[in-house]
């Protein structure tokens, strides 16, 4: 029998595979423009979570003649309906941009390396990687090299999650149109290019899961809920001010103003959704008993430690990498028992985006 193969019958196979991490906001993007696509109300500055992320490989499987985006999404290699209305929506605001979308059917294989059902949202991770990866097969589709390969996933990945934007570029990222900021837009993100000293250049995340059942507000309609909330102007005036302000914390290595301004913006974001109309709560007795511990941790033992919030009850934990022992300590000791089943993951902030060979 005659092994060898026939390389002419094998159709050529494009395949991409990305891994790109969450992200947590320091100044909080809540709030959209009324007029554009995605575009932030306020500029947001954010950390990169590098070890919670998600992996997505995409596959050219054969050729689109539909006029429509065809694809097939898979979460953990299972096929996942409930997912392909968003995804779909995501291809036709990019359609005209991509060739690979217009002319393939795709297969896009998705993964978290953080369990399901633990309230932290993967839309960041999720859409970054998917943006990275249809960059990656756009340019091998077209031979056609992106002018700038970063910018165009993180202007790609907002169109499908705003704060996705930001997952784009490792540590400190900012998006929105600022003064402090060059080459700041409101379309994509940028990496913040200042040195930062200790103790704010390495900081980690531990996520304290709270609750980890369903939101019941999405992030969608708590954006539009801005509306019509009276607070809303005060909010983004407030919010751009926080930005600037926590560029220049940064860039002097002030702990006490960052940590103030960390933990407003964190409550600012949660006293906007019970200022809306209808109004909603999504923190939970166990993550205002939690904020409680970091205050009084922190007043006893005088460490640079601060909690944040996501649209969501779980509380992040910011400290500097050179307290992990003793962070860690703390939360074994006295957090977790207000941690559903004693959950949480704790993450360094210092790696983006990776494409997997
Ligand atoms: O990207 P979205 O639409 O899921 O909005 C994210 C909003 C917050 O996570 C609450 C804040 C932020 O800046 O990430």
């Amino acid at each position: 029998m005659d092994v060898s193969l026939n390389f002419a019958a094998v159709p050529h196979i494009l395949k991409s595979n990305w891994r790109c991490p969450s992200n947590i906001a320091l100044v909080k993007y809540w709030g959209k423009k009324e007029s554009g696509t995605q575009l932030p109300a306020n500029p947001s500055i954010s950390l990169t979570l590098s070890d919670l992320y998600t992996e997505t490989t995409i596959t050219v499987n054969h050729g689109n003649v539909s006029g429509e985006p065809a694809f097939t999404f898979l979460l953990e290699g299972q096929s996942k309906l409930a997912f392909e209305p968003k995804i779909y929506s995501f291809f036709k605001k990019i359609w005209n941009d991509f060739q690979v979308i217009r002319e393939c059917h795709l297969v896009i294989d998705s993964k978290n390396n953080f369990p399901h059902g633990t309230g932290i949202a993967s839309s960041a991770s999720g859409f970054g990687a998917l943006a990275l990866a249809l960059c990656d097969l756009e340019q091998a589709h077209t031979g056609k090299m992106m002018d700038d390969f970063f910018n165009k996933a993180s202007e790609v990945a907002r169109l499908g999650s705003g704060s996705a934007c930001r997952s784009i570029y490792a540590g400190v990222t900012s998006w929105g149109k600022c003064e402090s900021i060059e080459n700041s837009s409101d379309f994509y993100a940028t990496p913040f290019q200042s040195k930062i000293d200790a103790p704010l250049n390495d900081l980690m995340d531990a996520v304290l899961i709270v609750d980890d059942s369903e939101k019941s507000v999405s992030s969608t309609e708590g954006h539009s809920l801005l509306i019509n909330n009276p607070y809303s102007a005060a909010r983004y005036a407030t919010a751009a001010k926080n930005h600037s302000r926590i560029i220049d914390s940064l860039e002097k290595g002030n702990v006490r103003s960052f940590i103030q301004i960390v933990e407003s913006e964190a409550l600012q974001l949660h006293a906007m959704m019970m200022a809306s109309s209808p109004y909603y709560i999504l923190m939970r007795p166990n993550t205002l008993a939690i904020i409680e511990k970091i205050w009084a941790f922190r007043e006893k033992e005088g460490l640079p430690v601060m909690f944040t919030l996501d649209a969501g009850a779980n509380v992040h934990l910011l400290y500097p990498a050179e307290y992990n022992e003793v962070v860690v300590n703390f939360i074994e000791n006295a957090l977790l028992d207000y941690c559903k089943s004693g959950q949480y993951l704790c993450s360094f902030t210092g790696k983006g985006p990776e494409k997997i060979q």
